[in-house]
């Protein structure tokens, strides 16, 4: 376990507006759309509005592709990841294992999620400050604001959570079982049905950058989280002329975070 000041000690910008769209545009350049709500977050924020911003921000980056959030569902909800819903209330009630505080827990779950894996799920999640989800550090403070609000009251504001340390945090697993992506590719099956070239059909639809790129932008998605979703959660999204049902669905569960990462980042770089 790591306390909190292992992350490095916190500080205090100024004025810090988050411009989602900008980050969102970077990944797809070829694209043009309108951009969704600008998310301004600001120091002076309380951890109510924090909270919002936040909520918006866990389904604008992916987190839905494996978490629900059902009120009274308990951690086993219709998701690969916990439910959320009371994820605070839960942790209160005294659930054994991860750092002691809710904030401590709630932030080692998004830095580092494979330090502490919850009971019963697999080593799929990635880390939120890389990708897809990106959160840049005020966002890492609204998510959490937002965590807290589920059931129980938000009161983290701007400078009360550590910064990320410098380095993306590395997922918890020898790096001997992170697999070229190639070989993963191949050895997972992907090869059997996937084509990497523009315009070839194989079962399933070629996985050329390009075409990544166009699927992703319409479904207002960046590449990399339309990529964890379309192999964790293939259901959530089925390409028109293909046969539903086909692609295995058990990708979440048999990938770990690090080869979860390997595969989307080889995926949505490879030059075509
Ligand atoms: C690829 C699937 C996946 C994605 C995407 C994902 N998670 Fe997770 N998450 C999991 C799994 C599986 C667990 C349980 C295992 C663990 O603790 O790592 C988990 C655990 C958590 C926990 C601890 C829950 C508890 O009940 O103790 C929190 C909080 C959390 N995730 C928040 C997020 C947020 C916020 C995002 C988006 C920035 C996100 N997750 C994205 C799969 C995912
Ligand atoms: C048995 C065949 C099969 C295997 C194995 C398979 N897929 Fe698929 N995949 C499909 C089919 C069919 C579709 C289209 C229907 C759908 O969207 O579910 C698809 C859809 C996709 C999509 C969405 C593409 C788009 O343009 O809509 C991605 C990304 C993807 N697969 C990646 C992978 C990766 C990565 C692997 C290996 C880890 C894999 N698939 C393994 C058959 C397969």
């Amino acid at each position: 376990m790591k306390s909190l000041a292992a992350y490095g000690a916190p500080a205090m910008p100024a004025l810090v507006v988050v411009g989602f769209f900008v980050w969102f545009a970077n990944w797809i350049p070829q694209t043009r759309w309108q951009p969704p709500q600008k998310l301004a977050i600001t120091v002076g924020m309380t951890p109510a509005e924090l909270a919002v911003q936040g909520e918006t921000l866990v389904r604008q980056r992916g987190c839905m592709t494996c978490h629900t959030v059902e009120p009274g569902a308990g951690i086993k909800g219709a998701g690969r990841g916990p439910n959320l819903a009371e994820v605070a209330s839960r942790r209160a009630s005294g659930v054994q294992g991860g750092p002691g505080t809710l904030v401590e827990y709630l932030v080692q779950s998004l830095y580092e999620p494979g330090a502490y894996v919850v009971d019963g799920y697999s080593n799929i999640m990635p880390a939120s400050t890389a990708a897809p989800a990106k959160l840049g550090y005020e966002e890492v403070v609204a998510v959490v604001a937002y965590l807290q609000s589920l059931g129980a009251r938000p009161s983290v504001k701007i400078g009360d959570v550590p910064r990320p340390s410098g380095a993306p945090a590395a997922p918890a697993v020898a790096a001997a079982a992170i697999a070229d992506p190639r070989t993963l590719f191949d050895s997972l099956g992907c090869a059997g049905c996937h084509s990497l070239e523009a315009g070839k059909k194989v079962l399933g639809p070629s996985l050329d950058v390009d075409g990544l790129g166009h699927t992703a932008a319409a479904r207002k998605m960046s590449v990399e989280a339309f990529l964890v979703e379309s192999i964790v959660d293939p259901k959530a999204y089925e390409a028109k002329d293909y046969p539903p049902g086909v692609m295995p669905q058990d990708y979440g569960a048999r990938l770990n975070a690090a080869q979860l990462k390997s595969l989307v980042d080889y995926l949505a770089g490879r030059k075509s």
